[in-house]
């Protein structure tokens, strides 16, 4: 048996799905449980059951689309991804292992194929923070990793709970119940766009991820004092935003200086108040992202950020106050399922290397209660997060037939 992707029902399924957006084309935001995300959820769980899956939500949304097997009894093997977008965001990132996942399946259930293990499609909520402040909502109360109370009280920037907010889109239910049973998947495959340049500079078309670095994000507040722009003499300054600036350029410092290329630092949000051109800043709020494969350098650099912020408050007479969102630890794969795909890839005669994942994913909670592994994809000059985000294609197809080969060897 040797599955056939449908490639142009895919790509015409990934374009309708970018359409689907708060956004003009080609820029894709869709905020989780907002009218484009609701819209898009609808579309997918057509497209699921016209595809003959089952489709069950959670209390959180998480939506699962299941292809029973002979042992229905028995662990199912997962794949799937997310089809939440940041602001200004392309239509690749999640979208391609979401419906790559699904048309894998198509595929398998076209070419007669009959599973032993039921395949389970999942498509989780909110793996992007923009909302809630936190990535993979949906996976980290999957695992256990994320406590329902604890989850119901995340706010959004308006002050609504995700209690009241999943409870407005439809998602009712007990949030302590999102927990899966340990032993749920017997594998879990997640496909991706790589979100790097790693695999187009080497010129080639599959990675097979061993390792998803570790995340961390914190909220910073500084307060310091505002007042005339022309007034205040600079010696009697409390600058807020000056002291932003300070250390947004010790945290870059402390992550170039790891020695290692694997620690990222990012700061995504710097909010100024009361921004006005006349007025001095007297209160910045930041976004630090920090990451690493190592756990113990990624806590380095975040021991690094606090003595810094410390050492800045005193000097320039501001409060510094650093709000701790996550600090999760990095996953393994698991060797099996590296296998089952490096299995695929050679059965195809497609060149692959084993990669490390810079960016988070629901794997990576995915991990705590079950064997994972990802399948990575080359996109343009490394491009996400970003309107011209593209995967070609050649590489989703041959991403989706390496996935759906390697589903059915595990679900046999
Ligand atoms: C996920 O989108 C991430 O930020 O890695
Ligand atoms: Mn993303
Ligand atoms: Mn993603």
């Amino acid at each position: 048996m040797t599955p056939t992707i449908d490639r142009d029902r895919l790509l015409s399924e990934i374009e309708a799905l970018g359409s689907i957006s708060e956004a003009e084309p080609p820029v894709v935001t869709r905020i989780v449980f907002s009218a484009s995300d609701l819209k898009a959820r609808a579309w997918m769980k057509a497209r699921c059951e016209e595809a003959g899956l089952t489709v069950r939500e959670d209390a959180v949304g998480n939506t699962f689309a299941r292809w029973d097997g002979s042992e229905p009894g028995a662990p199912a093997v997962g794949t799937g991804s997310h089809i939440d977008a940041i602001p200004n965001a392309g239509k690749y990132d999640g979208v391609v292992g979401a419906l790559g996942g699904l048309e894998a399946i198509r595929a398998l259930r076209e070419s007669g194929f009959r599973p032993r293990h039921s395949i389970e499609l999942l498509i989780f909520t909110s793996e992007e923070p923009t909302r809630f402040g936190i990535g993979c909502l949906g996976s980290r109360l999957l695992s256990g990793t994320l406590p329902g109370d604890a989850a119901g009280k995340l706010k959004d920037d308006g002050g609504a709970t995700l209690e009241e907010v999943r409870k407005g889109a439809g998602f009712n239910g007990d949030l302590e119940q999102v927990k899966l049973q340990s032993g749920h998947y017997k594998a879990f495959i997640e496909l991706h766009i790589e979100q790097g340049p790693l695999l187009e500079r080497q010129q080639i078309p599959l990675g097979i991820v061993t390792k998803i670095a570790a995340p961390a994000s914190l909220r910073v507040l500084i307060e310091g004092s505002g007042g005339h722009a022309g007034g205040v003499l600079m010696p009697d300054r409390r600058d807020a935003l000056c002291a932003a600036a300070e250390l947004i350029l010790a945290i870059e410092n402390a992550a170039r200086t790891t020695g290692a290329i694997d620690t990222v630092a990012t700061v995504g949000i710097c909010e100024v108040f009361p921004g006005a051109v006349n007025s001095i800043p007297s209160r910045v709020h930041l976004s630090v992202d920090i990451r690493d494969t190592d756990l113990q350098r990624r806590d380095k650099v975040m021991q690094t950020m606090e003595a810094t912020c410390q050492s800045i408050s005193a000097k320039r007479q501001v409060s510094i106050h650093a709000e701790l969102l996550n600090a999760d630890a990095p996953a393994d794969c698991a060797p099996a399922i590296v296998e089952a795909l490096s299995h695929s890839c050679r059965k195809h005669d497609q060149k692959f290397i084993p990669m490390v994942s810079r960016a988070y994913h629901d794997s990576l909670f995915m991990a705590r209660i079950a064997p994972v592994a990802m399948l990575f994809i080359p996109c343009r000059n490394g491009y996400s997060h970003r309107p011209d985000e593209y995967a070609s294609p050649e590489d989703i197809a041959r991403g989706t037939l390496v996935l759906a080969e390697t589903l059915a060897t595990l679900s046999e």
